[in-house]
């Protein structure tokens, strides 16, 4: 009976710890106004706020209100106060046909939020791609494909002249986006645009087109070189992108995955709390470096470095969790000692992880150069925020009294034995002079005489 009553104790723990991980709110660690701006195009959404219940359901879960306005281009939305600050953290814009999204809004507008730290969800479609989304995706360097291109895959698809509709076995290709467990064996792609790349080094493939697609203008009515967007796996079907202030954007090429027929609920979770900046969020609080000895035990005088000392160098990366920092272990996070080009670039070990951060430290020889170095720890990997920290130290030469003495260099004795030696047979051969000299110059006087 105890037993029993246990093990019901025990299972019944488990299931409410379970409901509560589900349940759960997170948020973001840099919100600044909790909020999210939804904007959609009644022309396409008919029904918005029941037809994405699940996506709006995700939004608030990760602890920010949701405002849900049409797009109109007659009337004005507000994503700045009086002061120019953000009144949203994050905007979410669906596919629209609409010439404008608000009468005050416009590709500037889309800039100037994500300057301000704003993230986006950008979403476009065979149905809907609105002009100063598309020009804000271009200056990112994406370019997705117009109003009227078809996403078709003549080898896979379902109906290759409706186009595809469905993506079999998508291969994800950023786990800090969309997480590894996500399982998803039919991505619901509707409508689908492809966006081509240019070279940005800021954006995050997420999804790559299957090598047997293409999009091509429907209207033409024929596949041809003029009328085809992407063709194989050139083109993306969802990217991302992080900007130096790591605010985030994140687009895809169809909506239908986000609605409620289809909702793939890791997926839409991991992307929203990605570009909200819950998940793959980084910071470091630590930036240490000492003067240490051979054996890198601290020096009790640290009185700045010269060359050839030895220093130890500490650092201590944690990760938000959702709702606390808690510490983030990698084997690939490196020191850079650099005077114009990296001296050194050291691998960083893990030491330990305290509470909330993961420490890191590594220990070496100041090179045998003098002048301003830079520490630098610079982690920026794609679907992480950049961790950028740096510190300038000089480094000085020897002064006069701190090089070795002679006498403490073996190589030297050679040549200090022998100034000694010239030293002794000089007053050797002086004293042997003055006393063997006398005959000589005893004659000599007397040939004078
Ligand atoms: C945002 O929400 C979180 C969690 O509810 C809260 O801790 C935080 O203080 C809020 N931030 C602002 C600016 O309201
Ligand atoms: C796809 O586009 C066609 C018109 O081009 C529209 O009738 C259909 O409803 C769209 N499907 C979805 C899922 O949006
Ligand atoms: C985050 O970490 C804290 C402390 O370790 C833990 O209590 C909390 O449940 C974690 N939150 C999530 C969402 O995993
Ligand atoms: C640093 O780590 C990388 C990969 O983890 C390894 O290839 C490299 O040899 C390491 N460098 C040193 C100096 O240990
Ligand atoms: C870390 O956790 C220990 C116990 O697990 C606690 O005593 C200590 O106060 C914590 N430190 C910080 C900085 O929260």
């Amino acid at each position: 009976m105890q037993l029993l009553k246990a093990i019901f104790v025990l299972v019944a723990s488990v299931a409410l710890a379970e409901a509560k991980a589900l349940t759960q709110k997170v948020f973001s660690p840099y919100a600044l106004t909790n909020k999210t701006l939804v904007l959609y195009d009644v022309r396409i959404q008919d029904d918005f706020t029941s037809q994405y219940s699940q996506l709006l359901q995700a939004i608030r879960s990760s602890g920010s209100d949701v405002d849900v306005k049409r797009i109109e281009p007659d009337s004005a939305i507000a994503l700045f106060d009086d002061y120019e600050q953000r009144l949203y953290d994050n905007l979410l814009v669906m596919p629209s046909k609409s010439r404008l999204l608000a009468s005050n809004l416009d590709f500037k507008s889309l800039e100037e939020f994500s300057r301000k730290g704003g993230n986006m969800l950008l979403l476009t479609s065979g149905q809907g791609s609105q002009t100063d989304v598309s020009v804000f995706l271009n200056q990112l360097g994406i370019y997705p494909s117009p109003k009227a291109y078809r996403l078709v895959d003549y080898h896979n698809s379902n109906n290759w002249q409706l186009g595809v509709d469905k993506i079999e076995n998508p291969v994800f290709l950023n786990p800090h986006i969309v997480p590894e467990g996500s399982q998803v064996s039919e991505l619901a792609y509707e409508n689908g645009s492809a966006a081509l790349l240019a070279g940005n080094e800021f954006i995050i493939p997420v999804l790559r087109a299957k090598e047997t697609s293409i999009t091509y203008d429907v209207d033409r009515g024929f596949v041809g070189s003029q009328s085809t967007w992407h063709s194989g796996s050139d083109g993306f079907l969802m990217l991302a992108h992080q900007a130096r202030n790591n605010a985030r954007v994140f687009w895809a090429g169809s909506d239908t995955f986000l609605a409620d027929s289809h909702f793939q609920k890791d997926l839409a979770h991991g992307i929203w709390r990605w570009v909200s900046r819950v998940n793959g969020v980084l910071k470091s609080d630590r930036f240490e470096h000492t003067k240490v000895d051979r054996d890198g035990l601290s020096l009790a005088v640290q009185d700045g470095y010269k060359v050839k000392d030895f220093c130890k160098f500490e650092t201590a990366f944690s990760k938000w969790n959702g709702t606390a920092w808690v510490p983030y272990e990698t084997t690939d996070a490196q020191l850079e000692f650099i005077m114009l080009d990296p001296y050194y670039r050291l691998n960083l070990t893990l030491d330990g992880t305290s509470n909330d951060s993961a420490l890191y430290s590594t220990t070496f020889q100041i090179p045998d150069h003098h002048g301003m170095f830079t520490f630098k720890v610079d982690y920026s990997r794609p679907g992480l925020t950049f961790l950028k920290q740096y510190s300038v130290v000089p480094v000085r030469h020897l002064a006069n009294d701190e090089y070795p003495r002679s006498w403490q260099i073996t190589n030297s004795w050679v040549y200090v034995a022998s100034f000694f030696s010239v030293v002794v047979a000089w007053l050797v051969f002086v004293f042997l002079f003055i006393v063997s000299g006398k005959k000589p110059l005893a004659s000599a006087e007397k040939k004078k005489e």
